[in-house]
């Protein structure tokens, strides 16, 4: 067995069978992993990746094994690692550092671990991996052919980078697929996200007050899914557009100020920083409960929590209680980090089907066009994002209908009217 740094090797066997599991409900990346098998795009490229250890990652990193690639993996977040299934890969043969729970410099150097690999190609989930790359391991950068991008913050950091003139190979958007967003953001983190807090606090979701801070794709999802459990659900925003669709979309919205003095449950899911601040602490219920769905644990202002605080102590798993000087209690799940990951198991497969289809399919177009490809960040090619729906539509045994010749050209003329 490989020496990698992981929990226990002795929890493969169970990792196994969940990501046996979890492959039931991927059946996009079953047929890419088949194909794959088959015609080898990958041969001989050594990919890093930093992403969730989840049961879903392990089946992507299988697929692409399986394509020829050598794969070694880390966490893409201290508390999202699912131990068992970094167990199931090393089994696998495939090198994975990542523990539940470990310290930020564990986590860095279980990256520079990754990183060690001297990667042809790059799989992040927030960029955490690349900016190690362009920051402290920049003799490594020669090899990289590209990357790929999982999520909306990770793509505003490769975006910032590129701006400032700094990004040095190319990267695709995987994030800015509709395939991904339309369902990851919304539908998986909107299922997921209730699924973390509920499992953390067991609470009754009906008749509650959730605050949602930021209407991105992720907060729709959260959203409708609270709504859907009777909860009065209320949107805070910082962009007009968006505050507006929540507003026509049935919802209440306001500022946070208001908001914190209302609500019973606050959920972060905006990618930006010290969104819920010392001001909104201080104006809150006793017994609010606080969570981040966010990709960083900046989104909840910890320090100023802590400041404000008298006592804390851990009331149950994933739950902090903190006893202010005015004397509430305010509950913070999860450290802050993304619960939907930290005290549930993320995204159901049957989403990350489509997300990690698009990166299977988004390394093997790279590979195929390192030529041509320049230090930019890309978009996935619409053929790719079309190809994954339409394999997830057949999976699911649903048909749907065709343009005629006549259509066709009726859509792509200017010359009839009325
Ligand atoms: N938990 C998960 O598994 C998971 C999955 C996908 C994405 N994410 C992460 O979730 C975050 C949101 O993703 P998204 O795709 O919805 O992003 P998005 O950019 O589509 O939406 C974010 C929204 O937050 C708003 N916002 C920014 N600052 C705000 C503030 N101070 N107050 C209120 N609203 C504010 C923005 O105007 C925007 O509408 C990102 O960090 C992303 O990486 C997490």
């Amino acid at each position: 067995m490989l020496n990698c740094e992981i929990k226990d090797p002795a929890l493969a066997l169970a990792g196994r069978q969940r990501i046996e599991w979890a492959c039931r409900e991927m059946p996009v990346v079953k047929l890419i992993r088949e194909r794959f098998a088959k015609e080898k795009p990958l041969k001989g490229i050594r990919i890093s990746g930093c992403l969730h250890i989840t049961t879903e990652t392990a089946n992507l990193a299988l697929a692409l094994k399986e394509g020829g690639a050598g794969v070694i993996l880390c966490a893409s977040n201290p508390l999202s690692t699912q131990d068992d299934v970094a167990a199931a890969l090393v089994e696998y043969g495939i090198p994975t550092n990542a523990i539940k729970g470990e310290d930020e410099a564990t986590y860095y150097k279980h990256i520079n671990t990754a990183l060690d690999n001297k990667p042809q190609l790059t799989v992040d989930d927030g960029a955490d991996l690349v900016t190690t790359l362009h920051t402290k391991r920049t003799d490594l950068i020669k090899d990289v052919v590209g990357g790929t991008e999982e999520t909306t913050t990770g793509v505003v950091r490769l975006r910032s980078l590129e701006k400032a003139g700094k990004l040095r190979y190319p990267i695709i958007a995987v994030n800015d697929a509709q395939t991904k967003y339309l369902f990851d953001n919304r539908y998986g983190t909107g299922q997921s996200t209730i699924d973390g807090i509920t499992r953390a606090t067991n609470i009754l979701w009906a008749g509650k007050k959730v605050v949602i801070c930021g209407y991105g794709w992720c907060g729709h999802g959260i959203a409708l899914r609270a709504r859907g459990l009777g909860s009065h659900v209320i949107i805070t925003e910082v962009e007009p557009v968006r505050a507006l669709e929540a507003l026509m979309d049935g919802y209440q919205v306001m500022p946070l100020m208001e908001a914190a003095r209302v609500g019973d449950i606050f959920i972060t899911i905006s990618g930006d920083k010290n969104v819920i601040d010392k001001a909104h602490f201080e104006v809150m219920k006793d017994g609010a409960i606080l969570a981040n769905s966010g990709h960083f644990n900046v989104e909840i202002n910890i320090p100023a929590l802590e400041s404000l605080a008298r006592s804390k102590r851990r009331i149950r798993p994933f739950v902090d209680e903190y006893t202010l000087d005015n004397g509430c209690h305010l509950y913070l799940l999860g450290e802050g980090r993304l619960i939907n990951l930290a005290a549930a198991e993320g995204h159901p497969a049957s989403v990350m089907d489509m997300s990690f289809a698009n990166q299977a399919l988004c390394l093997e177009y790279m590979v195929k066009n390192r030529e041509r490809l320049e230090p930019k960040v890309y978009p996935v090619p619409e053929e790719i994002d079309k190809q994954v729906a339409r394999l997830k539509l057949n999976s699911m045994g649903i048909e749907i209908d065709a343009l005629t010749p006549e259509q066709e050209k009726y859509l792509t003329s200017w010359e009839e009217g009325t």
